[in-house]
């Protein structure tokens, strides 16, 4: 079911606490992505969201917090570098990496030594996180391998009938998950790159390396090549092609709106302003895989900042 308005309602948001607490599953919304919770340190918790996201073994969660004390019980390390980033953009959309405590199950770091760690801001996952007492395992509430929600109907349609709760606060304001630092090795490793840009986090602790998106395997289990993925066929452009003729073609563009000849056009932000297409681009997205195209074509919109973040999502989308 889901809690209309969730903000106002401090009690749907206690009965979601408990809820968790309880061993139970609930859908809630974050700044970047709806989350699907589970009390993080209770393996039979866990394993039901695998389960219900279809999600294979070997791709670790996030543990989600509200309060800073919460990561002494999690890491046996907490270097300063990663200090001074999550003091900085924490809560928001930034997770680190960091050398796990043994209080952290294995089901939830994949049996990997470290665990993913964020403080999100939206107001909902704050106070269902602090009401819960107790950290919050989640990934973003879809089935594995498909479009990220960024909205509570999202969620409902995919996975309503097999959880607990859905938490409603609204649409996604960043709509793209978030930044993953990896503090595993001695040099910060960009893993993910999300709704916090690289040139921001190098502003804080200095340069970074960042992951190739290509290269899926060895730093993070589950940054699988295809994902993010309509079913629809997407193919990535440098800019708007002629359509093809004879099929129903799709077209999903940064800023233009005049696009003659697509069957659907769908345009991430008219005002060209990147982080509004981060915002509207899986609903953009939804919306096209379901407008029966036999081929999306997505134009990569400018390669800076967070547009980063979308193209790479984009790229992802687009790999067979
Ligand atoms: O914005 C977000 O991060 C959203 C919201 C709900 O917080 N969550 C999210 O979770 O995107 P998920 O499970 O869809 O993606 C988490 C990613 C996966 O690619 C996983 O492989 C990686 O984080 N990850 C988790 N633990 C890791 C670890 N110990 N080492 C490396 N990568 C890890
Ligand atoms: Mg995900």
């Amino acid at each position: 079911m889901i809690g209309k308005d969730s903000f106002n309602d401090k009690h749907l948001i206690r009965r979601a606490a408990e809820i968790i607490r309880h061993g139970g599953l609930v859908a809630f919304p974050t700044e970047t992505v709806y989350g699907l919770g589970a009390h993080a340190l209770d393996t039979k918790a866990v394993a039901r969201i695998y389960e219900v996201k279809q999600r294979p073994h070997f791709d670790p969660l996030i543990v989600h917090i509200a309060e800073y004390q919460q990561i002494a019980g999690l890491v046996t390390e907490f270097p300063p570098t990663s200090q001074r980033l999550v003091d900085v953009f924490w809560p928001g959309p930034l997770t680190v990496i960091l050398p796990k405590s043994q209080s952290v199950p294995d089901l939830v770091t994949a049996g990997m030594p470290t665990v993913a760690i964020r403080m999100p801001s939206h107001p909902v996952a704050q106070e269902l996180i602090k009401e819960a007492q107790c950290p919050v395992a989640a990934p973003s509430a879809n089935l594995f391998g498909t479009i990220s929600p960024t909205c509570a109907e999202h969620v409902r349609r995919q996975l309503g009938h097999c959880i607990d709760l859905i938490l409603d606060g609204g649409p996604c304001s960043v709509g793209i998950e978030s930044t993953i630092v990896s503090f595993a090795d001695h040099r910060p490793m960009v893993l993910r790159l999300g709704g916090i840009t690289v040139e921001q986090i190098e502003a804080v602790i200095g340069s970074v390396d960042v992951a190739n998106p290509s290269d899926s395997r060895p730093l993070s289990p589950g940054r699988l090549i295809r994902h993010y993925a309509p079913r629809t066929p997407l193919r990535l452009v440098e800019a708007t092609p002629q359509p093809p003729t004879g099929i129903r073609v799709g077209l999903l563009s940064y800023n233009t709106v005049d696009q003659e000849g697509f069957a659907v056009v769908e345009v991430l932000s008219k005002t060209g302003s990147l982080s509004e297409a981060a915002a509207n681009l899986f609903a953009a997205m939804r919306r096209l895989d379901e407008a029966n195209l036999d081929l999306i074509i997505a134009v990569k919109v400018p390669n800076q900042g967070i547009g980063q973040a979308i193209n790479d999502r984009l790229y992802r989308a687009a790999q067979k």
